[in-house]
């Protein structure tokens, strides 16, 4: 059935417009998206009244996508041909054994390695065919990392880590101070904002470390034993925290060895020798 906006606005225009345009004379570059003279077939207050998501938006998808590391003359499969998609609004745990080929996975999410072979695609971009420094570059913006043991600077704060990324972005003071005391709030640690990492607990360390990775309003957030290091209830708090980040729209991967995450999560993905199967049951 024809949406009933599509109606008067677009298709039943006068001879010559289109969509509320007047057509030009001359050659007609109106198809080519790098043309001045571009138009989108349908107008944009048209596209701004559609629903925001009629389906759940994919951040990431890979293809047949496999990993192989060469030692020597010993080639290891890390991870067997792999089809699968990360979507947004989802905290995907990709959980297996050690050595199965979870971090691999996650690596290839997070644009730090290539596959071998097939393909990925990430936030619309195809990997495959990026340089190191656009990928560097994609990474900064889309992506925010969360590691086992938080690897904050030392030396630095805490607002002054998770100012780190904005830093990098050339972000302004200013706006910088804003977004950092924004994410610092949104993970309820902004009373301990001026404490070195040492002053801090291990799950406390874990929320600055979160803090740092949606300073940048990434798509896609990706983690990689998070909660290893902590006790029950900083694991608890870390994992509330991560999920309400995917139910905000956020696409959240963790991956991890503890059955006890899978119920924080909306999909699973089960790894075991290098062998990836979505496994969810539930939605
Ligand atoms: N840089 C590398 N060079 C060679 N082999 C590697 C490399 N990285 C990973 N591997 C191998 O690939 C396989 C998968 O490793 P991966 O780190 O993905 O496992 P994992 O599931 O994350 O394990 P763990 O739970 O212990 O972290 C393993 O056999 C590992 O030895
Ligand atoms: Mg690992």
């Amino acid at each position: 059935m024809t949406a009933p906006w599509v109606g008067s606005k677009v298709t039943d225009n006068a001879a010559g417009r289109v969509g509320g345009w007047q057509k030009k004379e001359g050659p007609d570059h109106t198809n080519s998206f790098s043309s001045p003279h571009f138009k989108p077939a349908i107008p944009r207050y048209v596209i701004r009244s559609l629903p925001k998501q009629l389906t759940p938006s994919m951040i990431a998808e890979l293809r047949a996508a496999t990993k192989e590391y060469q030692t020597g003359d010993q080639t290891i499969v890390a991870l067997q041909p792999t089809t699968l998609q990360v979507n947004e609004g989802e905290l995907t745990l990709i959980i297996g054994p050690s050595g199965s080929g979870k971090t691999t996975l996650l690596s290839l999410l997070g644009c730090v390695i290539y596959p071998t072979r097939g393909d990925l695609w990430v936030d619309g971009q195809h990997i495959n065919r990026l340089g190191a420094a656009e990928l560097a570059r994609l990474r900064l913006q889309t992506i925010g990392f969360v590691f086992q043991n938080f690897n904050l600077l030392t030396p630095l704060s805490a607002e002054e880590n998770v100012a780190m990324p904005l830093r990098l972005q050339g972000i302004g003071r200013r706006e910088t101070r804003q977004r950092v005391e924004a994410a610092l709030d949104l993970v309820s640690m902004a009373d301990r904002r001026r404490n070195l990492p040492r002053q801090l607990s291990g799950g406390q360390q874990q929320r600055i470390a979160i803090a740092r990775a949606l300073v940048t309003n990434p798509k896609l957030i990706l983690c990689d034993e998070p909660t290893a290091a902590l006790d029950v209830h900083s694991f608890t708090i870390v994992m509330q925290e991560l999920r309400m980040l995917a139910d905000q729209g956020k696409s959240v991967a963790v991956v991890t060895h503890d059955p006890r995450l899978k119920e924080y999560a909306h999909r699973i993905i089960e790894v075991e020798n290098g062998s990836a199967r979505d496994v969810s049951d539930f939605h």
